[in-house]
């Protein structure tokens, strides 16, 4: 098993580049499967999530090459199958788009069902409502859902609550239907919009992606597109409460500033100085943090993403805040490790009353999962003396060579894989 090790306290600064959006990521190799010619992607982040879904569009047929790091074809013009025979798909959320694109495409599917992060139930019936609509049979057989349709045809759907993986899901499967679909209390995230121009760009017809009512004209086919996926507005966000907890002065290259808004406006709330170029970010914070209170709410409200990087920022900010999470129900298990580290946290239900503490004290931590894991790697790094996190596979299924890219900014952080080499960069570290 991987694990971080961090030696605390060095204050971050420098320049770090984005890699592009996971969560499209995910949408877009789904989409892309749904075309029988070639697909060129630019901008591919290269995590663990993108590479097990990548290798499940294998396992169905489709022929993936690596241009180069982060440019991947893939040709899926000899599919030999409708069924995600993969035992990784457990293991991430996103094998569910794979329900939608294959629908669109072959009016046929069977997925594992999802997996991903613990943060919370997860339902789909918003997705199996909107797959129904389209006239879809869908059961939930041996562990898979199965959906099944003699046509789709287009439809009137509106979801009961904003999901992001029912509006992306719904916009694959409408796109390949006949006639009208409209989806309404759509979910607008900016992925939800990158994935709508993708499958534009192989000849879909979808409008209003960004707003609350998407309306997609079906077509017969899709073709092939050569496109690039925008940068990742959370690991981007992860940066610049690095850059806040660690009293940093970061600039994060090849973003989208007015995706990151919610967070900037935060960020200067408690005290950070922010300046935006057009395609970068800085964060400066040399003087205390101040509290704040934060509810994390649907795009363009503050994403329940940044949740945990954001309460570890809060941890160490004078005064009491409080952090309210609105979208999943159990995404606080992280605070039993940050209030070890010292932190001085309460949560009751879905609400985290924060009272900040003058500084974190390293200690051997585990993640829970994704954004949690790198909000506790950024505890570490703001805490006095030696941090442990364990495992590292959490963090590595969303962010591309994390602590890479913080050493380059002058953090003290290793990845090490067993007790041996653990040991061994305990004592260079501390040298
Ligand atoms: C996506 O998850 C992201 N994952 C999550 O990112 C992100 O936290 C989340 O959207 C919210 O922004 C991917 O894009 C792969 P939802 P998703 O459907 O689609 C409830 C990360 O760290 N719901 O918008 O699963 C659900 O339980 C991850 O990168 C239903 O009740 O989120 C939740 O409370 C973690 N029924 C809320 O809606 C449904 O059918 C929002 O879920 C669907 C959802």
């Amino acid at each position: 098993m991987d694990r971080y090790i961090i030696r605390g306290g060095n204050p971050l600064a420098g320049e770090v580049t984005i890699g592009g959006a996971k969560n499209a990521a995910l949408g877009i190799l789904a989409a892309a499967i749904m075309t029988d010619e070639p697909v060129r992607i630019e901008n591919m982040p290269k995590v663990t999530d993108t590479e097990i879904l990548l290798k499940a569009a294998e396992g169905i047929g489709t022929k993936v090459t690596h241009e180069d790091r982060h440019t991947v074809i893939m040709d899926s013009s000899h599919l030999q199958s409708t069924f995600i025979d993969d035992e990784y798909m457990k293991k991430i959320r996103a094998s569910y788009y794979l329900v939608g694109a294959l629908l669109g495409r072959d009016k046929k599917a069977e997925v594992p069902l999802p997996g991903g992060c613990n943060i919370g139930v997860r339902g789909i019936d918003q997705h199996i409502k909107g797959f129904k609509a389209l006239g879809a049979k869908v059961d939930i057989l041996h562990g898979c859902i199965c959906a099944e349709a003699k046509d789709l045809r287009g439809a009137h759907i509106f979801f009961d609550k904003v999901s992001v993986g029912a509006t992306i899901n719904v916009m694959l499967a409408a796109s390949l239907a006949s006639g009208r679909t409209i989806i309404e209390n759509a979910a607008k995230e900016p992925h939800v919009v990158d994935i709508a121009n993708f499958l534009n760009s192989m000849g879909a017809n979808i409008r209003g992606a960004g707003t609350d009512v998407i309306r997609i004209r079906g077509v017969e086919k899709l073709h092939g597109t050569d496109y690039a996926i925008i940068p990742d507005q959370i690991e981007a966000g992860t940066y610049m409460a690095a850059a806040a907890a660690c009293h940093g002065d970061v600039t994060i290259k090849n973003v989208i500033p007015k995706h990151l808004e919610c967070i900037t406006a935060k960020l200067a709330e408690i005290g950070c100085q922010i300046t935006e170029f057009d395609d970068a970010v800085q964060v400066t914070s040399y003087d205390p943090l101040t509290s704040t209170q934060i509810r994390t709410l649907p795009y363009p409200g503050f994403p329940t993403d940044m949740q945990p990087q954001m309460t570890v920022a809060l941890g160490l900010a004078q005064g009491i805040s409080i952090v309210t999470e609105g979208i999943f129900d159990n995404r606080f298990k992280y605070v039993d490790e940050l209030v070890r580290m010292g932190a001085s946290i309460k949560v009751e239900n879905n609400m985290a009353l924060i009272t900040g503490v003058s500084k974190y004290t390293g200690t051997d931590i585990t993640a829970p999962d994704l954004r949690a894991g790198a909000a506790l790697v950024i505890a570490g790094l703001a805490a006095e003396g030696e941090t442990t996190v364990d495992d590292t596979s959490y963090v590595e299924r969303g962010y591309e060579d994390f602590d890479g890219k913080l050493r380059e900014l002058g953090a003290d952080i290793e990845k090490v894989s067993d007790g041996w080499s653990a040991e061994r960069a305990r004592l260079k570290l501390v040298n």
